[in-house]
C-alpha cells in the first residue's frame, strides 16, 4: 500500500509528532483491521484530507468504508456522533475501535458527492432534506463539545497579533454569536461540517450525511459550512450565496436576519481558523462574511 507524500505532509502539518507516529504504524494498523474484520481493499478514496479512507469489501463481497484517523478527542467524538445518528440520515457506523481511531462504515453507493450536481436549486433542495433528517436533541449523560468552546477561537485570533481580519469583523462575529445564542429556542446536536463533500448519494437511501463533527449549538449554525462552500467555480459567487441564503430560509422556515448573523459569526471563525492553519483559501471565506454583512444591511 502506497501512502502518498501529499497526505503524509498534510497529516504532519496538522498533528505534528502525533501525526508522525500515527503514519509510522498506519500500514500495520490497516493490515490488522483487514484481518480482524475480514476485509479486502479496493483502494483509498480520491479526496483524502485528514483521515485515511479506504473502500473495502467484507468476506461476502459487500461494500464498506474503512476510515482511520489520528486517535484523538475529535475522532472519538465523531464515532459517538455516528452512533447517535444510527444510520438515519447519516452513514451508519458498524464497527469501531476508539483507541486505534478506526471505523467501519456503511458504504454509500454510488457515493456521488453533492458537489457533483450542477443545478444550484437541486443542490439546495437535497441539502435541506439532509439538514432536516439529521436534527437530533442532545442526549442526557453524553458530553458534547459546544459551539461556545469553538468560538474561543475568536479570542485566540485576537491574541495572535494577526490583523488580516478587521477587528470590527471579529467584534461583529462575537456580538452576533451572542445574539443568536440569546435568541435560541434550544441547543441541539449539530453535524458541525455539513457541506457538499460530506453529503453523498446512495441508491438505497437518497442523499445522506457522512463525517459529522458532533457539536452542541443552535441549528442555524449547521447551515454555514454549506453556504460558504463550493463557490470558487461559480461565475457570480455573490449571487449564488444570496440564492442559497434566501432559498434555505424559505425551505427550512428560518429567519433570514438571524441566519445571516449566525453566518457572519461562524464564517469569521472559519476564516480565523484558516489563517491559523495557513489555508490559502481563508480569504474566500472572509469574502463570504463581507457579503453576508452586505445582505444584512
Ligand atoms: N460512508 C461512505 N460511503 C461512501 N464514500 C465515503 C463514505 N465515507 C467517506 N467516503 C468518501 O471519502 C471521502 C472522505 O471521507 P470523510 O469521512 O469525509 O473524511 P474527512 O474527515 O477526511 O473529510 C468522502 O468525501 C467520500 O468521497
Ligand atoms: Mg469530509
Amino acid at each position: 500500500m502506497q501512502i502518498s507524500s501529499k497526505f503524509q505532509k498534510k497529516i504532519i502539518n496538522a498533528f505534528g509528532s502525533d501525526g508522525v507516529s500515527w503514519l509510522d504504524s498506519l500500514e500495520s494498523t490497516i493490515q490488522t483491521y483487514f484481518e480482524k474484520w475480514e476485509l479486502t481493499s479496493e483502494g483509498p478514496v480520491e479526496n483524502l484530507s485528514y483521515n485515511y479512507v479506504i473502500k473495502v469489501t467484507d468476506s461476502a463481497g459487500a461494500p464498506f468504508i474503512l476510515k482511520l484517523g489520528v486517535p484523538n478527542f475529535d475522532t472519538r467524538n465523531e464515532m459517538k456522533t455516528l452512533q447517535i445518528y444510527n444510520g438515519d440520515g447519516c452513514a451508519k457506523l458498524l464497527k469501531y475501535d476508539l483507541e486505534d481511531g478506526v471505523m467501519l462504515l456503511e458504504r454509500l453507493v454510488p457515493g456521488r458527492m453533492l458537489s457533483t450536481v450542477s443545478d444550484e436549486i437541486v443542490v439546495i433542495e437535497n441539502y435541506t432534506k439532509v439538514w432536516k433528517a439529521i436534527r437530533r436533541p442532545l442526549l442526557d449523560g453524553v458530553s458534547t463539545p459546544s459551539l461556545t468552546h469553538w468560538f474561543e477561537g475568536l479570542t485566540n485570533y485576537r491574541n495572535s497579533g494577526d490583523s488580516q481580519i478587521a477587528l470590527k469583523h471579529v467584534q461583529a462575529a462575537e456580538e452576533f454569536f451572542q445574539q443568536v445564542m440569546d435568541s435560541s429556542e434550544g441547543t441541539e446536536l449539530l453535524h458541525g461540517d455539513l457541506h457538499h463533500e460530506n453529503i453523498l448519494y446512495s441508491e438505497e437511501n437518497g442523499w445522506m450525511a457522512i463525517d459529522p463533527k458532533g457539536v452542541a449549538g443552535d441549528p442555524y449554525f449547521d447551515v454555514v459550512s454549506f453556504l460558504v462552500n463550493q463557490l470558487d467555480s461559480k461565475v457570480d459567487p455573490k449571487s449564488i450565496l444570496k440564492l442559497r441564503v434566501d432559498t434555505i430560509c424559505e425551505q427550512l422556515g428560518l429567519d433570514r436576519q438571524r441566519l445571516l448573523k449566525a453566518s457572519i459569526a461562524l464564517g469569521t471563525l472559519y476564516a480565523c481558523w484558516g489563517i491559523e492553519d495557513q489555508d490559502p483559501d481563508w480569504d474566500k471565506t472572509y469574502q463570504c462574511v463581507k457579503w453576508f454583512i452586505e445582505f444584512l444591511e
